[in-house]
């Protein structure tokens, strides 16, 4: 009796456990999608044209003709264009000398009274569903309420393009830790201006980090250091699986973007064989003795001394014979 007691408890737990874990699934789903939807419409407004709003918004509205969204023409929307195809139809807004409760607004998204950043995000995607919106829904940047207009800024003036700001400022914004990374000694010339962080990043996209690869995080490294590639005959390990074993790309205190100082970067993986033990005869023979100074002489040097082949080589090493894959020359 006892035992089935105990089975059931289980079998009950198990139930409950998956339950639970469904729960969570099917809530974030619901998230998700209730995130990214178009907001209620204003009750009884129709569209004005974007002429109407000129009455009262001339400055806006001759800006506002220069930039691209101003310079669509019809066959490239479909539906509405001009001030209404983001704002909603104005004519209720018109009617009662511009109530602000009365038109879509952007300069209160998420707060109280406000639209959703979700909601936000959608009047953009109802154009945009195959460019920047293809995989929005997945975003990292959408899922923690990042929307299109944190980076996009649709009234300014059109030699600034749509972005905020310019890279690498506006990520900075919401990442001060690569921010502090960038700084430090060796970092990709992204603080030089020669490098942005989009050349790696795709800000539309749902690979793991927003990463500019469909494949391997190895295969973006290799577009620009495709040296690095090879295939070779003496391979290492680590170099073909993930470049990021050893390298951050964003910055590091140490040389080469290497995330630790050698030896302490190979010593991971790896023991530490040189300048540890010496060989003396003892009782006429050849034997190998531990180094009493040797983990501090050893510490003091540089592996790629004299692994200098550390991505790969095709030449094997000559110290001991019938090895030869030490990755030195
Ligand atoms: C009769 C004058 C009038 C007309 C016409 C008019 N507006 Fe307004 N609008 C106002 C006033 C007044 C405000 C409030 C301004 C303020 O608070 O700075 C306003 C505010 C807004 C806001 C809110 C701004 C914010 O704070 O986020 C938007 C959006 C807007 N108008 C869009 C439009 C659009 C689109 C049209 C054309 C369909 C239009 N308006 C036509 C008078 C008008
Ligand atoms: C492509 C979408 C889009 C279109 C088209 C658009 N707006 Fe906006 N509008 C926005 C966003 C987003 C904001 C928030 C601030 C920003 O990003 O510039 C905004 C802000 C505003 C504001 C308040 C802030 C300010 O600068 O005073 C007003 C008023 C406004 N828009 C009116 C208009 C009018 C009038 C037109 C047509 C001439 C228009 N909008 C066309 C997206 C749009
Ligand atoms: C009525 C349809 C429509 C709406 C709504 C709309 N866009 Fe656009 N947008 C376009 C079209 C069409 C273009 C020009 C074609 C292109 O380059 O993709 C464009 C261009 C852009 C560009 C510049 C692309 C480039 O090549 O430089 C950005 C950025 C952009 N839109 C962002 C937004 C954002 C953010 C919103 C929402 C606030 C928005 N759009 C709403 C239709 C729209
Ligand atoms: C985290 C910042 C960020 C967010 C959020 C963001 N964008 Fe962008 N977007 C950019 C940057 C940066 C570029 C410049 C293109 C590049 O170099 O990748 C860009 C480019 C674009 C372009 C030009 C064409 C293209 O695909 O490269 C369009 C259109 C666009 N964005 C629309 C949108 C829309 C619509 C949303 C919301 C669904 C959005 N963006 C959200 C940063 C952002
Ligand atoms: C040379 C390519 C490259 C450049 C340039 C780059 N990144 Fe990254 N980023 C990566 C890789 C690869 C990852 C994956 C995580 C890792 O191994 O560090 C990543 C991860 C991230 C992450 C998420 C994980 C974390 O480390 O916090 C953020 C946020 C990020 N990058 C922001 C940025 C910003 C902002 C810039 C521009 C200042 C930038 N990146 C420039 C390659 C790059
Ligand atoms: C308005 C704030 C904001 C801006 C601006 C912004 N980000 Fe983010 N970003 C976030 C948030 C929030 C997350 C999710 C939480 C996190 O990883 O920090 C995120 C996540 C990321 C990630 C990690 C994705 C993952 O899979 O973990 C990358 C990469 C990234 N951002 C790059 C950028 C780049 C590049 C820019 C500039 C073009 C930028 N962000 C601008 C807020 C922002
Ligand atoms: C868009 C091109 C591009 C991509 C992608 C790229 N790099 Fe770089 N990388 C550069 C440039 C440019 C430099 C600077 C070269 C110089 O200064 O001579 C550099 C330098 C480096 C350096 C040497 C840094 C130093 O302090 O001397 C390392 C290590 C490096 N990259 C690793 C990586 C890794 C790992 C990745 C993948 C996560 C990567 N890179 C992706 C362009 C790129
Ligand atoms: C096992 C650790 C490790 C891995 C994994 C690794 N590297 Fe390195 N990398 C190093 C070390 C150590 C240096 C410094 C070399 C030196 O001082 O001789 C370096 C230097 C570099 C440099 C700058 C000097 C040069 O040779 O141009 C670049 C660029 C680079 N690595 C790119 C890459 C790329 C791309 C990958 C992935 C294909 C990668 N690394 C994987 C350890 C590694
Ligand atoms: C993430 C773990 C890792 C790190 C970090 C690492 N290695 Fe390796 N390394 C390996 C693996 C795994 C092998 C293959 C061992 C084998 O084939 O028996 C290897 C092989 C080697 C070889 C060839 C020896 C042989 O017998 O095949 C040398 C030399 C070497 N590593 C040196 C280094 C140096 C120097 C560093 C630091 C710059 C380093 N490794 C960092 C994992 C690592
Ligand atoms: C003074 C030169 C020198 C230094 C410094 C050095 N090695 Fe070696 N290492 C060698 C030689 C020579 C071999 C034998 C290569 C061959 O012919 O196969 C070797 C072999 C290796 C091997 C192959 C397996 C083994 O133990 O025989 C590994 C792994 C290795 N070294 C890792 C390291 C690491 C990690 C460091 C830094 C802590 C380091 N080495 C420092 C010269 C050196």
């Amino acid at each position: 009796m006892k035992r089935r007691t105990i089975q059931t408890l289980m079998i009950l737990a198990l139930i409950i456990s998956v339950a639970m874990v469904m729960g969570t699934c099917a809530s974030m789903k619901g998230k998700s999608k209730a995130m990214i939807k178009m907001p209620v419409a204003i009750k009884g407004a129709t569209y004005e044209g974007t002429e109407a709003c000129a009455d009262c918004h001339e400055d806006l509205v001759n800006q506002f003709k220069g930039t691209i969204h101003g310079r669509l023409a019809d066959f490239e929307v479909k539906g509405h264009k001009g001030c209404e195809s983001c704002h909603g139809p104005g004519s209720v807004h018109i009617e009662n000398d511009g109530d602000t409760t009365k038109i879509i607004r952007f300069t209160n998204v998420g707060k109280p009274g406000g639209i959703t950043p979700g909601e936000a995000s959608a009047i953009c995607l109802r154009c945009h569903a195959k460019d920047a919106g293809m995989d929005w829904r997945g975003n990292e940047h959408a899922l923690n309420d990042v929307t299109c207009i944190d980076c996009h800024k649709i009234h300014q003036d059109p030699a600034k393009g749509t972005l905020k700001m310019p890279e690498p400022q506006l990520c900075y914004q919401c990442h001060q830790d690569i921010r502090a990374k960038v700084n430090y000694p060796s970092h990709h010339p992204i603080r030089e201006g020669k490098m942005k962080c989009t050349d790696c990043h795709n800000m539309h996209g749902t690979s793991v980090n927003n990463l500019k690869t469909e494949e391997r995080t190895r295969d973006l490294c290799l577009k620009c250091h495709a040296d690095k590639q090879g295939p070779y005959t003496y391979q290492h390990p680590p170099v073909e699986e993930d470049c990021t074993i050893c390298h951050d790309p964003h910055g590091t205190v140490a040389d080469n973007l290497l995330k630790q100082n050698e030896p302490f970067l190979c010593l991971q993986c790896h023991h530490l064989h040189f300048h540890t033990v010496f060989y003396s005869p003892v009782n006429g023979q050849n034997r190998m003795i531990p180094n009493p100074h040797g983990s501090q002489m050893a510490m003091g040097t540089r592996c790629t001394q004299c692994h200098s082949q550390i991505h790969g080589s095709d030449l094997p090493s000559l110290s001991v014979p019938g090895q030869g894959k030490g990755l030195t020359r």
